[in-house]
């Protein structure tokens, strides 16, 4: 009976899709027409890294903090909120579409401020999503189905390898402004000011709100002011990414400038947040996406569609996470704990970039390794060729993404200088 539809299903394709039709008449499998995909550029890193037998290998791919022995690191802060969760055998039940409220709430104030009038007055939405991934996709196909201005949106150049498939398979046009400057391995401010001015107004800018991800080089906050006022007069709608609040500074507030900034002046924007990185919560998919609106009523609106957009995907999101990520936000001694962690993290890996560069000197580098104490947050962007990745990795089993991101989370004082040596080795 099922091979009976499934032919007539084929049938049916058949007519209207010749790629299906070829397939049915090869009748050996439904999916012997699916070509072989490329490894993810992130992921697959680590994929290859498991493959490798060297026991000196380093896996600087993934942007996943290790602790200065090399080890996944899970904060105290977490492990006692676990405790707490635990002792209060708190139900299972599906939580509502948009998330569990007391996380959406703190999530929301983490990156605003508590004080901050949009959140008081309730002009801004935010839903619980599948961590910064997640938020990205819910806020690109709420772009998509939902934004009149244009389809058009602008992703700083380079950017995180996942936001362009982000992007694209939510019906986005992708377009890029510049960012970093090669030469210098800093930022392109002249560059980015002079494409801001051309981007067609009402399109969607795309902005990392601290720790670019991949070059680790952020605006300064006069910098920042600037391009708040070029992206007003293209009356361009801002997106801001904030993967990694706490982990530029070890400051969250600090870190969150850039976002609290152009809301004071006056852009509603929307905002993915994640707690992968600050909180250590990778796989536990904690997340968050805002919207700002113009008033309270506009912000109703915008939440009933966000949960018409959600439903079909995934229902509602998973509560773990958000239980975590709340207990240690709305519980002050957790918090203090946190915010002393997540300095502990930014400071260990800050420590790691001055000892990379006074290990290239050391080795008698002759290149200037000063973008590696300059850039910030999690990832170095080294300025390796990608013929000097491939080499660093075959020789010397440092796996890196192609375009020469490293990522700092995973060097520790154990294997900074065989990094500085492998480094310097293919640079020489
Ligand atoms: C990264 O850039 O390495 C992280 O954001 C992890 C990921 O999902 O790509």
């Amino acid at each position: 009976m099922a091979l009976l539809k499934s032919n007539r299903l084929i049938s049916c394709l058949g007519s209207i899709s010749p790629t299906l039709g070829s397939l049915s008449s090869r009748n050996s499998s439904w999916w012997g027409g699916v070509q072989m995909g490329p490894p993810d550029p992130i992921l697959g890193v680590t994929e290859a890294f498991r493959r490798d037998t060297n026991p000196k290998k380093m896996n600087l791919g993934v942007g996943a903090y290790r602790d200065d022995q090399g080890k996944p690191f899970v904060l105290s802060s977490v492990r006692k909120a676990e405790a707490i969760i635990a002792a209060k055998q708190l139900d299972k039940e599906y939580l509502p579409i948009g998330g569990l409220g007391e996380f959406t709430k703190a999530c929301a104030q983490l990156a605003l401020g508590p004080e901050n009038d949009i959140l008081k007055s309730g002009r801004s939405i935010t839903v619980q999503t599948i961590s910064g991934t997640g938020s990205l996709s819910v806020g690109a196909n709420f772009l998509s189905r939902f934004h009149g201005g244009s389809r058009d949106v602008y992703l700083p150049k380079p950017s995180w390898g996942n936001h362009t498939p982000i992007f694209r398979d939510a019906g986005m046009k992708l377009n890029a402004y510049r960012y970093y400057d090669q030469a210098t391995c800093g930022f392109d401010f002249k560059g980015a000011l002079e494409d801001i001015a051309n981007i067609p107004e009402q399109s969607v800018i795309l902005l990392h709100a601290c720790a670019h991800n991949p070059t680790g080089v952020d605006p300064r906050p006069e910098q920042w002011k600037e391009m708040c006022e070029a992206v007003k007069k293209r009356n361009l709608l801002v997106f801001f990414d904030m993967a990694y609040q706490g982990f530029a500074s070890g400051d969250i507030d600090r870190d969150a400038w850039a976002v609290r900034y152009f809301l004071e002046q006056g852009h509603n924007i929307l905002l993915s947040q994640s707690f992968a990185k600050n909180m250590g919560l990778y796989g536990e998919r904690a997340g968050g996406f805002t919207v700002v609106c113009n008033d309270a009523d506009e912000a109703k609106r915008v939440e009933s569609q966000l949960k018409i957009l959600i439903r079909p995907i995934y229902s509602n999101p998973p509560m773990n996470g958000a239980r975590i990520a709340a207990t240690i936000l709305n519980n002050a001694d957790l918090r203090t704990l946190w915010l002393e962690e997540v300095h502990g993290m930014a400071n260990r890996i800050i420590r790691m970039r001055e000892r990379l560069a006074a290990g290239l000197k050391k080795e008698g580098s002759a290149h200037n390794w000063q973008h590696v104490t300059d850039q910030i947050g999690m990832f170095c962007f080294t300025g390796l060729k990608p013929e000097q990745v491939e080499r660093v990795t075959k020789e010397f089993s440092v796996y890196l993404t192609k375009d020469g991101r490293i990522s700092m989370a995973g060097v520790s004082s154990g294997n900074v200088d065989y990094l500085a040596h492998a480094i310097h080795t293919v640079t020489k």
